[in-house]
């Protein structure tokens, strides 16, 4: 889809060359400052009781007279034309075109001035209205007409709201990867094709590269924890590494980790059955790195950017790994997997050790890492655990900022207990209470060398029920945190 904005002075909106025109009223009273046609049809529906000036409402009218545009939709927003409200409107008058006839949309805000927030939020919010998952339901719905969405603006505001559009484009683009990955089943989204996404990806932007470590290759490293959770599988484990150069080599890296558990049985210690077709999500936090690359690399942000995807499936069989059995992880730590279920952490803690040859400024890792997590924050807000509070007060504002909020949890020495073992340097679980903060302390041991901070995507990665799907987050969080630090 192509954003740009439109100027045109608030007295033209009459004329916009577009086929429809969707008015958003930041105002809970008929605005006196429209023109007269568009005056007159809002003052009509509102007298007839056909649209309350509620934020959140909207309404279709067809062939307007005067109006250029074939189609008029008039959506409410707040007064204050805050972004959440912005966005509701938004969606509620773009679900009233986006499986019409129009393919040009022009968005005019009416009671307040747009500013490159808002511009951004239209590009997230369009694009998500017409995502449609085709990769195994080709027979889906045609894709929306909607082709082309404009911002209409004054010319002084044209090129702050461009770059809105084009930076809001960029992050919409990268979620929609990460929701493509994750929602593919787990019989196509193997490990194997994880690593021909990423690799797709570096072809499609120059200054990203890939490299793919094999099974043998995190033998010889002696990534025993990863292997350990991929030994049962017949599909081969792959450590995806990405590099995006945006900046001089000489500055220190971001490194993001994502968790690829491609499916996730629970191994031995075997889930049971009702939902776990929905573990085929657990490479969500792998999906939201790749989704981060790709916007980063649409925007060619000036930072230096390392994604460490450790990915697998995690099966039980003959060969798995048992309750019990004790591997030694890259870092030479001992670990008894008491569980062969919270296999996340197993998987992470070896990449974490991996990430430390890039010397990093900042680690960050994504992971559908524990369902004590969703009880704790619900699907609103992602769990955030940080050493570090100024690298946590830069991620949770760059989730305000993306609309993909995150909420910070403890990390205090005493949960730390709950990991001891008789058998080896750490169990790898501490029992059901906080099972969120144990998983992180967890990772903490192996994350000591570097400023750290985990995101617990477990309740935010998708969605159950009748709208099951994945949500790209925290593709959103993630790129606004890498545009902050670029600059
Ligand atoms: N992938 C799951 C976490 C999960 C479960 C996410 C349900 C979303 C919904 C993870 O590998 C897991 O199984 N965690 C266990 C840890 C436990 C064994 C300590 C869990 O949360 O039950
Ligand atoms: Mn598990
Ligand atoms: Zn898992």
């Amino acid at each position: 889809m192509d954003f740009k904005t439109l100027t045109a002075p608030k007295d033209g909106l009459c004329a916009i060359p577009a086929d429809a025109l969707l008015l958003v009223l930041a105002s809970t009273s008929v605005p006196t400052t429209l023109p007269a046609p568009l005056a007159a049809a809002v003052q009509g529906v509102v007298a007839a009781g056909d649209l309350k000036l509620e934020p959140g409402r909207a309404l279709y009218l067809h062939q307007v007279p005067g109006l250029k545009a074939a189609r008029l939709v008039l959506a409410v927003c707040a007064p204050s034309a805050a972004p959440a409200s912005w966005r509701k409107a938004l969606g509620a008058g773009l679900a009233l075109l986006k499986d019409g006839g129009a393919r040009h949309v022009a968005v005019a805000l009416v009671g307040a001035e747009p500013g490159d927030a808002h511009a951004e939020a239209l590009a997230a919010v369009a694009s998500e209205a017409t995502y449609v998952y085709r990769h195994t339901k080709p027979s889906a719905p045609a894709a929306s007409r909607l082709q082309r969405l404009s911002l209409v603006c004054d010319k002084a505001q044209a090129k702050a709201l461009d770059a809105g559009l084009s930076r809001g484009l960029a992050i919409a683009e990268g979620v929609a990867l990460a929701r493509e990955l994750a929602n593919r089943p787990a019989n196509h989204c193997t490990p194997t094709h994880l690593a021909a996404e990423a690799r797709a990806l570096a072809r499609r932007h120059g200054r990203l590269t890939v490299e793919v470590l094999e099974r043998k290759d995190a033998e010889k490293l002696g990534m025993g924890a990863f292997l350990a959770v991929a030994q049962a599988s017949h599909q081969a484990p792959k450590f995806i590494v990405l590099r995006w150069q945006g900046a001089a080599k000489a500055k220190a890296p971001v490194v993001l980790v994502g968790k690829g558990i491609t499916f996730d049985t629970g191994g031995v210690s075997l889930k049971p059955a009702p939902e776990m077709d929905e573990m085929k999500f657990d490479m969500g936090g792998a999906a939201s790195v790749l989704g981060t690359f790709d916007a980063v690399a649409r925007m060619g942000l000036a930072i230096n950017l390392v994604g460490l995807v450790p990915t697998c499936e995690n099966m039980p069989g003959g060969g798995a790994v048992k309750p019990g059995d004790v591997v030694t992880s890259l870092s030479g730590q001992t670990i008894e997997i008491l569980n062969t279920d919270a296999e996340g952490r197993l998987i992470l803690c070896d990449a974490l050790t991996y990430a430390e040859r890039f010397k990093p400024a900042a680690v960050i890792d994504i992971a559908t890492l524990t369902g004590a997590c969703v009880i704790a924050l619900g699907h609103h807000r992602s769990g955030l655990f940080s050493s570090d509070d100024t690298l946590a007060a830069a991620l949770l504002a760059a989730g305000e900022q993306g609309n993909d909020p995150a909420w910070r949890m403890p990390l205090d020495e005493a949960y730390d207990e709950a990991l001891k073992s008789s058998f080896a340097d750490m169990g790898n679980v501490g029992g059901r209470p906080g099972g969120a903060i144990t998983a992180a302390k967890f990772l903490q041991r192996f994350a000591a060398k570097f400023d750290w901070a985990h995101l617990d995507i477990a309740g935010t990665a998708w969605k159950s029920g009748k709208e099951k799907g994945a949500t790209g987050r925290p593709v959103p969080l993630l790129a606004h945190f890498l545009i902050e630090r670029a600059g």
